[in-house]
């Protein structure tokens, strides 16, 4: 099977600061990837070029055999095939819930309202949110918030959703119900690149690990590979510190 996203030496700076020094990563469609790693390590940074919410100083993305990065490349019509979810979830506060699962379907993909709506509370039924279309984002708890955020992005029929720490704003009682969703939507056919703090998560439902280190993959490998037999210092004592 093809790839649908390839990275090959990809690299960001900000000024003198290499945040990714050299990073190739091929994606499978339909692939669940965690990425895990420590503060400072990358992983953002990796996730937001990734999307072309910062644009990479070097290396190639090639998304479904295209590069990405070449000047006649389509960008427009590259972001609405990814979606991302972000830890402060994004919502539009001027909004409810419904409209926020609505306007960049209207806007972007040029949807009219009927069928906006449609597929918005589609999503919505699946998040668990039929109950609060007419709430207003600060109505809502953190769980919930990130729940309609999850339902937005996918109103847009992403080929690829990029989560980053979807759970780490969270009270620890919405963590489950977050996490239950996105482990719903695995192996659905969407393709998934998830920032994760949530090991159990990383273990029991990707189907491949990505443990980042200081801008670079240190180490990468099924859940089974990464989690039982690491083979890197830096993978087991990384592990050693988030697993006690
Ligand atoms: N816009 C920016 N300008 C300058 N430096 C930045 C910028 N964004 C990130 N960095 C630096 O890049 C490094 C990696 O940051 P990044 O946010 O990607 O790490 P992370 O692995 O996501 O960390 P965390 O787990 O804390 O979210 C950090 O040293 C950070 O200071
Ligand atoms: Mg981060």
């Amino acid at each position: 099977m093809e790839n649908i996203i390839e990275i090959n030496h990809l690299q960001k700076s900000y000024g003198k600061n290499v945040v990714l020094k050299d990073i190739s990563l091929q994606v499978k469609p339909g692939e669940v990837v965690t990425i895990i790693g420590a503060s400072g390590s990358g992983k953002s940074t990796f996730l937001r070029c990734i999307n072309l919410l910062e644009q990479p100083t070097g290396g190639e993305i090639i998304y479904n055999q295209e590069n990405v990065l070449a000047a006649k490349y389509n960008l427009a019509k590259y972001r609405t095939h990814l979606g991302m979810v972000f830890q402060s979830f994004n919502l539009f506060n001027n909004m409810n819930v419904l409209e926020n699962c609505m306007t960049g379907q209207m806007t972007v993909l040029k949807r009219n309202k009927e069928e906006a709506q449609q597929v918005a509370l589609k999503n919505l039924e699946q998040v668990g949110m039929s109950r609060f279309i007419k709430a207003r984002p600060n109505q809502l708890s953190g769980g919930q918030k990130q729940r309609v955020a999850i339902a937005r992005a996918l109103s847009m029929n992403p080929n690829v959703l990029l989560f980053d720490e979807p759970t780490s704003a969270l009270d620890p009682e919405m963590v489950g119900e977050v996490l239950s969703i996105m482990q719903k939507l695995a192996h659905t056919g969407l393709t998934m690149l998830v920032v994760t703090h949530e090991m159990g998560f990383a273990k029991e439902v990707s189907d491949r690990v990505i443990f980042m280190d200081k801008g670079l993959i240190a180490e990468e490998g099924t859940p089974e590979q990464i989690f039982n037999h690491p083979q890197e210092a830096r993978t087991k004592e990384f592990l050693g510190r988030v697993l006690k």
